[in-house]
């Protein structure tokens, strides 16, 4: 293979230059972090698995309209996605209680939440990617309204769709996290989906069991996170393809 250039490592994957102007190759990596990289650790073929779920969800939701980075699957740890420059916010959208917000507000975990709550997180390692308000965003021009609104709507209807697409397989979506990107085209720029969407940054909890399956199982050591994104895989239908 030809060498390509690096653009960034972050926790879980590393960004190469794309074969044409525009692109990025998303590599998965199997490197797991937690608690702001407090906790670090591997699961075994998550990369693989993260890819291709990945794939899955983000084909999903241009079908349903969702503007993505996603172009396509390139091999098992590797995707081809559209530059884009992206918004410092984590966008978490919470339909039952769990994790941070559970302990910021003592509600109990499994507790759910009177409607959906979508809460945003200023992207910075340095700093734990703290909460944030609108008010935040706004005042120091992270992003426009407009794309507020948009960034908005989109997680409500991604939300929407994913609640559907995991319930059809018995696991009920607690929450998860999105990240967005801009595109330029001349003067104008709109948003896009971007990084990946699989059970690291999702909390995904069998619906009869209450069993997770999904990266609470590395964070609170609970052992069997690789089977437990094999089996969210494997519901997905996206195991034993050939691919
Ligand atoms: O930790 P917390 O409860 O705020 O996480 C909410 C959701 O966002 C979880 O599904 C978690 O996996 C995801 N998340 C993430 N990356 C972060 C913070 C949270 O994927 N940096």
């Amino acid at each position: 293979m030809t060498r390509r250039r690096q653009i960034y490592e972050g926790k879980a994957k590393i960004l190469y230059e794309g074969p044409e102007p525009g692109t990025i190759i998303q590599y998965f990596k199997d490197d797991a972090t937690a608690f702001n990289a407090e906790k670090k650790g591997t699961i075994n073929g998550k990369g693989v698995i993260n890819n291709r779920i990945s794939e899955h969800v983000f084909t999903r939701l241009a079908h349903i309209g969702i503007p993505t980075h996603f172009i396509r699957r390139l091999n098992m740890r590797e995707q081809l996605v559209r530059q884009c420059e992206i918004i410092p916010i984590e966008v978490v959208v919470r339909n039952v209680a769990a994790g941070s917000i559970s302990k910021r507000l003592g509600i109990e975990e499994g507790e759910p939440l009177p409607h959906t709550l979508i809460e945003y997180y200023y992207k910075d390692d340095a700093l734990g990617d703290p909460l944030i308000a609108e008010e935040h965003i706004a005042c120091f021009n992270w992003a426009g309204p407009e794309e507020m609104q948009d960034i908005a709507s989109m997680a409500i209807r991604i939300n929407d769709f994913m609640c559907g697409m995991f319930a059809a397989i018995d696991i009920r979506l607690i929450d998860f996290k999105l990240e967005f990107g801009r595109i330029f085209d001349g003067d104008y720029s709109r948003v896009i989906l971007a990084d990946e969407i699989s059970p690291d940054g999702c909390r995904l909890w069998d619906m009869k069991t209450g069993e997770k399956l999904d990266k609470d199982r590395f964070r609170r050591d609970l052992g069997g996170e690789s089977e437990a994104y094999q089996e969210v895989a494997r519901r997905l239908g996206l195991l034993n393809e050939d691919n």
